[in-house]
């Protein structure tokens, strides 16, 4: 290969990689955890919720009760917290995708069905 081809090359190379790395962390851009996330609910959330959401310094979070809330609600709870409380917001560590996937499983997953249990 003649020396300016492959300079060529190289530089085509060097222009391409980042690029390609651009394109691949731009894709996966924060993936759904969901080990992540029930990791921190049932052990951050559940620091002041209760490891098993039946409630502590802050109530419990029963099934039954997160439906009564609508699911923009819970966001806006996790994501901003409840001002003049204890229940801090999590907006720097949970994106609102993250914090949606979080309400969704208060709804449906929940441990907790009920605090009739
Ligand atoms: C430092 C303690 C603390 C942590 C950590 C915490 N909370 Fe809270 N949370 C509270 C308190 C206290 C309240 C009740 C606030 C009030 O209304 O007076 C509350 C209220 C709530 C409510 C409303 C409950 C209802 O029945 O209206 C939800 C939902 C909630 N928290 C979810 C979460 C989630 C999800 C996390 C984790 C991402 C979390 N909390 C972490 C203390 C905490």
């Amino acid at each position: 290969m003649p020396k300016r081809a492959r300079h060529l090359l190289l530089l085509g190379l060097a222009w391409l990689l980042p690029q390609a790395a651009v394109a691949e962390t731009g894709r996966d851009a924060a993936p759904l955890d969901a080990e992540r996330l029930e990791t921190l609910l049932y052990q951050d959330c559940g620091s002041c919720h209760g490891m098993t959401l039946r409630g502590g310094l802050g109530p419990a979070l029963p099934r039954d009760r997160m439906q009564a809330l609508s699911p923009e609600a819970l966001v806006h709870i996790i994501r901003h917290g409840i001002p003049g409380s204890a229940m801090p917001g999590w907006k720097a560590l949970l994106s609102e995708e993250e914090a949606r996937w979080i309400a969704e499983h208060l709804q449906t997953d929940n441990r907790l069905k009920t605090l009739d249990d």
